[in-house]
């Protein structure tokens, strides 16, 4: 039997509109001066965003430093490029991903539908680029896992690829021959599957602009930045390991794992420090970026030397 279900009240509809957008200009506000505690900007653009227990205990990074201070090659190379250049550009709707390869399912995610059918979650998570600087950021997202486990994959499936939208009209960046486009990223099938992997749609409780991956974009705590690949269009189980941008741009400096170490240096700088953006000095980078207690285990006998 079909049950349409009731949507859920919109703040909306019980406040009036006028003041109803001007507290939640005040939220935003305030959270972006990181005068809230985390999870109180929840008014936003996710009615039924629920607060989860995979938050870390530390200052939030400014809602202007996420959103400002960027890594989106398709549309600059300068931290201020993305905010800058993809609000405007880059078309979010209609929007959807390809799912396929080693799967029993294929099929086709629809954003819209996707925001509708799941339960959006807050996560407080560390960011930690590889060009040793962090943030702490939180996401709203559905994890990765339980999306993935609805194409059913087979036992061919050993990894997971992952690609950005290709469209040289919209990212300019696309048009300059530097890279392999597009983006490309990849992950082990038991990472896919690891639940603090996650696909995010918003950050500090509102839609996730553009700047920082919209309408959806990979958030893997324990990597370094560049596995969270932004604006995917498609998803492939695969058998074999997939070629990733970085890693066809500079093997020798980007692997596969890219697990955050403290003990492997990038070959042209040390990773055992990083600047947490919006703090003075620099503080210890750890294991796994702090999430050993939970992944290590994925790589238990591998030479993390070997296997960066
Ligand atoms: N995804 C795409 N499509 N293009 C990119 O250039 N940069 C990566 C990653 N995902 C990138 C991408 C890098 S290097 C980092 S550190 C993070 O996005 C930055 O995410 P943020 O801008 O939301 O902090």
């Amino acid at each position: 039997m079909l049950i349409r279900r009731p949507d859920p009240i919109k703040p909306s509809e019980i406040t009036p509109r006028s003041a109803y957008l001007s507290r939640r200009q005040l939220i935003a506000g305030a959270a972006a001066w990181g005068m809230l505690p985390a999870g109180a900007a929840l008014a936003g653009a996710f009615p039924n965003l629920r607060k989860s227990d995979y938050k870390v205990d530390e200052a939030l990074t400014s809602q202007k430093d996420v959103t400002h201070y960027n890594n989106f090659y398709e549309f600059g190379l300068d931290k201020e490029d993305p905010s800058a250049n993809a609000p405007g550009r880059l078309k979010t709707r209609p929007w959807t991903i390809e799912v396929g390869g080693e799967c029993a399912k294929p099929g086709t995610i629809d954003i819209d539908s996707f925001l509708k059918d799941n339960t959006i979650e807050e996560r407080i998570y560390r960011h930690r680029c590889v060009e040793a600087w962090s943030m702490v950021i939180p996401w709203a997202g559905v994890p990765l896992g339980e999306v993935l486990k609805r194409f059913e994959p087979n036992s061919n499936a050993k990894y997971v690829a992952f690609e950005t939208l290709m469209n040289p009209a919209q990212m300019p960046g696309q048009r300059s021959g530097e890279f392999t486009w597009p983006y490309r990223e990849g992950l082990r099938i038991d990472e896919a599957m690891h639940p603090l992997a996650l696909l995010a749609v918003g950050l500090y409780g509102e839609t996730l602009p553009e700047q920082n991956g919209a309408p959806i974009r990979l958030v893997v705590p324990w990597k370094y930045g560049f596995k969270g690949i932004k604006s995917i269009v498609r998803i492939t189980f695969t058998p074999t390991q997939p070629r990733t941008l970085w890693n066809i741009y500079a093997p020798r400096e980007y692997g596969f794992y890219s697990n955050v170490n403290p003990a492997v240096d990038h070959p042209r700088w040390s990773q055992a420090k990083e600047h947490r953006i919006g703090e003075f000095g620099r503080r210890p980078t750890l294991p796994f970026n702090g999430y050993a207690d939970q992944v290590a285990s994925l790589y238990s006998g591998m030479d993390l030397k070997q296997y960066f």
